[in-house]
């Protein structure tokens, strides 16, 4: 076992296809992708690798990040047989060295062979939910008392402000900056409800184009995420509209099919806005979790 490096993205990818093929991941992500969430990671301290006969036959990433439940720790996994389940392990042994309270990582439900012995149990059901877009979109129904802004007139600052707020009764929440927030992601894609009289935030939804290869899914796929309405605005019809509108505008924008992820105990039920707005459980996985408090 050694330290990984960004020379190892490559093999990495062909590893997470194999995690795919056995069916304990749902998708691939694109190299683009990777590159930009690991444009700053520490290689050598967070993650390690197995080298068999000049390929990468396991490897674990470990990113953390504070939390109000204290360090929560996430641990990317990938290996060929028992491969899998040691890298897991050295996954939650060094989170745990490192500080973390909780050390997390999901995979499809059933297939997480092995992670009992990590110390890890299961605690939450994730779905993934998908919707194509060749067929009639649900209509985009305005919400009276609010307007809709988005990327190219809301001002800066105001998304990590919206996001920290609604999501902070979220499970296991992490509160997260603008930058993060917005990366990668287009102005036109990132919408914010407004009330018409004051101008105040109400509610928030986020949508990208990605492209995931060797997918079922017609691409490219539009990922809905960061889907929220703060407190005093919930059970208006917000979200809703505001994942409506997203379906349109990622359709113009040349999408073919849309997903996003859900926690499956949800307790204000977003799964069922998403339902109702013709999404679908097309993947279900769970999160193992273990606690160092
Ligand atoms: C989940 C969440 C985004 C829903 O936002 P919302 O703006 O309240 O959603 P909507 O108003 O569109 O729909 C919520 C419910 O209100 C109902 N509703 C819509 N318009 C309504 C109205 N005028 N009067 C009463 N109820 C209404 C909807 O039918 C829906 O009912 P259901 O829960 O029985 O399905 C919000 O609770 C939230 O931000 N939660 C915290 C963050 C989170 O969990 N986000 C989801 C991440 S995947």
């Amino acid at each position: 076992m050694r330290p990984g490096r960004e020379a190892d993205l490559s093999g990495l990818i062909e590893l997470m296809r194999d995690e795919v093929t056995a069916g304990r991941q749902d998708i691939v992500p694109s190299e683009s992708l990777l590159q930009r969430v690991l444009a700053r990671f520490d290689w050598e301290t967070k993650s390690r690798v197995i080298e068999e006969s000049g390929r990468i036959a396991g490897s674990a990433l470990v990113m953390s990040r504070p939390s109000p439940d204290g360090v929560i720790a996430t641990v990317y996994a990938a290996g060929h047989g028992d491969r899998y389940r040691d890298m897991a392990r050295w996954g939650v042994q060094f989170a745990r060295a490192a500080g973390a309270t909780i050390v997390q990582t999901t995979v499809a439900k059933g297939r997480g062979d092995g992670l009992a012995e990590t110390g890890m149990t299961v605690v939450r059901p994730w779905w993934r939910m998908d919707r194509s877009l060749s067929d009639g979109l649900p209509e985009t129904t305005t919400v009276p008392g609010y307007r809709l802004l988005d990327g190219t007139s809301v001002p800066p600052g105001r998304w990590s402000e919206m996001f920290n707020r609604t999501f902070v009764d979220h499970w296991r929440f992490k509160p997260r900056a603008e930058g993060e927030i917005l990366a990668g992601k287009l102005p036109e894609l990132s919408l914010m409800a407004v009330t018409s009289a004051g101008g105040s935030p109400a509610a928030m939804t986020l949508a990208e184009l990605e492209t995931y290869p060797g997918d079922s899914r017609p691409q490219p796929v539009g990922l809905v995420s960061s889907v929220g309405t703060v407190p005093e605005h919930r059970r208006r019809g917000l979200a809703g509209w505001l994942v409506a509108e997203s379906l349109h505008r990622l359709r113009r924008a040349g999408a073919r099919h849309a997903s996003l992820y859900v926690d499956g105990l949800s307790p204000m039920r977003a799964y069922d806005v998403y339902g109702k707005l013709g999404f679908a459980v097309m993947f279900e996985a769970e999160v193992w979790e273990a606690s160092f408090l």
